[in-house]
């Protein structure tokens, strides 16, 4: 069984191997990430895809258990984080509708979470409040994985959308960026940003006034030396971006919905706009769409949303072998 190594202590000589600096962490922001850091999972997340294509499965972490702890809706997150405990021969508690759970008896999240983790090897946790993970974190003895916390962070998510941007154009170095939609209330994109300050890449961001990237998030990365590129259109970057992320705009996070429904249908991506991009890019999406990606660019080759949808569980599956120090 592993505990978790203190968070604050740094991973060398802690690790049972060289090179994993995961093992025993808990998984809160990107800013934890190093590039050796996402080298090394990237690395495995490959074997875990030939593993997987070849037999299906494996057993190296039978016995473990993990608790998926979801206080927001979730499919993807959920049963790829599922699909790859069981993938590797270990278990899942699955926590899914919190509406079952004691928490609708007004238990706390730091009592359910000491519940859970008497039980399993490491809990993932999606939660509405920006931070709920730390905390979770403070009362763990086992790793938390962060799966969303509200508008904040989303790393796991950040891990799979680099992974992806790597095996479909080969290099992250080098590339024209842009994410488009929801920036403000997107976690994904506030994870993907900070993750893409590691690499020499150029930024662009895409979207109305009310929902451009927080302060916070611009001004991390400005201070990282990364010049921030803001425009209202996409047909401003369509030509020149090799990585088109597109998001939802977050319709639970808004207060005022009469705003939401100003910005609602303000970007469509279509085989007409498509057309106008660069025959080596890629686009992407997190999932789920609800207008933001027409259904016909789908058949386009360039479109790879639901391969970086699959590439989600060999990354998890890397991640979950790393944190209980079997990858
Ligand atoms: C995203 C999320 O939950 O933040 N989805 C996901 O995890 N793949 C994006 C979204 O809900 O729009």
């Amino acid at each position: 069984m592993v505990t978790k190594v203190n968070g604050s202590t740094k991973r060398v000589g802690l690790s049972p191997t060289m090179h994993n600096g995961f093992y025993g962490r808990d998984i809160l922001s990107v800013k934890q990430f190093a590039r050796e850091d996402l080298d090394y999972i990237f690395g495995v997340a490959e074997e875990m895809e030939a593993i997987v294509r070849r037999v299906g499965a494996t057993d190296l972490l039978k016995g473990s258990i993990l608790a998926n702890l979801f206080y927001e809706p979730s499919t993807r997150t959920s049963s790829s984080f599922a699909a790859a405990m069981q993938r590797l021969g270990g278990s899942v508690i699955p926590i899914n509708e919190v509406r079952y759970s004691s928490v609708t008896k007004g238990e706390s999240l730091p009592d359910t979470i000491r519940t859970l983790e008497a039980y399993a090897d490491l809990v993932v946790l999606r939660h509405p409040e920006v931070g709920a993970s730390q905390i979770a974190a403070r009362y763990s003895r086992k790793p938390i994985i962060n799966a969303g916390d509200g508008v904040g962070e989303h790393p796991t998510q950040a891990l799979l959308d680099l992974f992806t941007i790597q095996q479909e154009l080969g290099r992250v170095d080098g590339l024209h960026i842009a994410m488009a939609g929801d920036l403000k209330y997107g976690r994904t994109v506030h994870s993907l940003a900070r993750l893409l300050c590691l690499y020499d890449v150029e930024m662009s961001f895409v979207s109305p006034d009310i929902l451009r990237l927080p302060e916070e998030v611009r001004d991390e990365v400005i201070a990282l030396g990364k010049p921030v590129r803001e425009t209202h259109a996409i047909e401003d970057i369509i030509e020149t971006v090799d990585v088109l992320y597109v998001t939802r705009v977050q319709k639970e996070r808004f207060s005022d919905l009469t705003q939401y429904e100003s910005v609602r249908n303000l970007y469509e991506v279509t085989t007409d706009l498509m057309s106008r991009a660069k025959p080596k890019m890629i686009l992407m999406h997190p999932l789920p769409r609800v207008g933001e990606i027409h259904y016909d660019v789908d058949a386009d080759p360039r479109a790879a949303y639901f391969r970086q949808m699959e590439n989600g569980m060999y990354v998890r599956m890397a991640l979950l072998a790393a944190v209980l120090g079997k990858a």
